[in-house]
């Protein structure tokens, strides 16, 4: 049995101090009726809790940690950071050597803005986009999440899937009639909505690659859907890819299914584990963002040195580091998930247990369900305790995976074959705690 005695204690004193005794919402395990290990440090692709238990992580900070933890490079990168000072509100050439870096892999971003966090790219491109077109209402997708702008927060996925909240209260109806939602993945629904109010859309938002309904693909067809549409229409195409940018591919999910939006939200990943998230896209679009357009966005900690740092390095890891020359960074990833999903595949054939098993570059996911899920009516039909079962006979094992149904896994460069081997193995005796479930 997995010792949690000291995480239970810092838990219960945690509760005392912060709302549901922690900083966002799912990291308190409510869904899955435990209590959260705390943690005390991580290392490539392990973390350690503060009772001694060591995981095999595929969280990775939810996303950031495509490098592992505490990067040796990332680490020297940020300790010389350290040592010039921690914050300036000035301008730096550092933020455009990472501008110039996403920029490279990401055509479709032609100016960028950097900013603190996803939430705020989502809700600065939609302001963007509002003030752009001159139009109000917005399109996003049920169980697509973007982030806890009020906007946003109409049938979000993620955390508010987890804790089955349709949209938050404090979102006023006046903002929430400005939202319309979707189903994802339904090209009739997005057609009639686009026919119907077409013209008064300022944009459609979408994850591309959907990672808050648990991991949920494009069909065939799909994004060029929203992409015909949208021009049809006169309404921008943001590409939320906050989570599954340089993930779904090196280029994101745009350059895995060629589709270009007209402006692209990026977080996670390009800050390397601090506090970073961007926008960006078309340039006569970009242009009207302050204080080279009327539309307004600031940040007092925005292209912060040691995020820019952290971002940059990790970036540079993934796009030029000499030992995957052989084989670029993210191809490596690809191959590595998909030999762990195999694995997991195999293990719960053989336990008789149905699964689906969604994978798009280094992002992962499996649901406990006989048809394959196509949007977030799928996700909540999977079944959620056999969910439970299975996320706690893998955390007692010794692996760590996202205590929701409704969140995504990642593969990092840090995990080895043998961490893939060692997590394929407690998968089989998950599998069967989850099949002794139906006896
Ligand atoms: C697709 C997507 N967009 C936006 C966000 C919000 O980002 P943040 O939590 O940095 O505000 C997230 C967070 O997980 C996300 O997955």
């Amino acid at each position: 049995m997995l010792n949690l005695e000291k995480s239970a204690a810092a838990f219960a004193e945690a509760k005392e101090l912060m709302p549901g005794g922690v900083n966002s919402p799912v990291r308190s395990y409510k869904s899955v009726d435990c209590n959260p290990p705390f943690i005390d440090h991580a290392l490539g692709d392990k973390i350690y809790d503060i009772d001694g238990n060591e995981y095999i992580d595929y969280v990775g900070s939810w996303g950031p940690m495509v490098v592992g933890h505490a990067h040796p490079k990332v680490v020297k990168a940020l300790q010389e950071a350290a040592t010039r000072g921690t914050s300036y509100g000035a301008p730096t050439c550092i933020e455009s050597d990472l501008a110039k870096l996403v920029m490279e892999v990401y055509p479709s971003i032609e100016t960028i803005r950097m900013v603190n966090s996803g939430t705020e790219a989502t809700m600065s491109a939609l302001r963007l986009a509002r003030g752009y077109t001159g139009r109000e209402k917005i399109v996003k997708f049920i169980g697509c999440y973007h982030g806890h702008s009020d906007s946003l927060l109409v049938n979000a996925g993620s955390g508010m899937a987890t804790f089955g909240v349709p949209s938050s209260p404090g979102v006023t109806k006046g903002t929430a009639q400005d939202t319309i939602s979707v189903p994802y993945n339904d090209e009739e629904a997005i057609t009639k909505v686009m026919e119907e109010v077409g013209d008064e859309v300022a944009a459609v938002i979408v994850e591309p690659v959907a990672g808050n309904m648990g991991l949920v693909l494009p069909k065939q067809g799909y994004l060029k859907k929203l992409r015909d549409l949208t021009e049809k229409h006169g309404a921008l195409l943001i590409f939320d890819e906050v989570m599954c940018g340089f993930r779904a591919s090196l280029g994101g999910a745009q350059a895995a299914y060629g589709i270009t939006p007209d402006l692209t939200c990026l977080g996670k990943i390009i800050g390397g584990g601090l506090p970073v998230a961007a926008y960006g896209g078309r340039k006569d679009i970009m242009a009207k963002v302050s204080p080279s357009g009327p539309v307004y966005q600031a940040g007092t900690l925005s292209g912060n040195p040691l995020a820019m740092t952290a971002g940059l390095a990790t970036l540079q890891i993934i796009t030029a580091e000499p030992e995957y020359g052989k084989a670029d960074y993210s191809r490596e990833l690809t191959l590595k998930t998909k030999k762990l999903l195999l694995g997991w595949q195999e293990k719960a054939k053989a336990a008789g247990v149905a699964i689906q098993a969604h994978q798009a570059g280094s992002m992962f996911g499996i649901f406990f369900s006989e048809k394959d899920v196509l949007n977030y009516e799928d996700s909540c039909n999977a079944d959620q305790e056999k969910f439970k079962v299975w996320f706690k006979a893998m955390l007692e094992q010794g692996i760590y995976l996202a205590p929701s149904q409704f969140e995504t896994l990642f593969m990092s460069g840090a995990h080895t074959d043998e961490d893939i081997d060692r997590t394929i193995a407690a998968a089989e005796k998950a599998f069967a705690a989850v099949a002794a479930m139906g006896k």
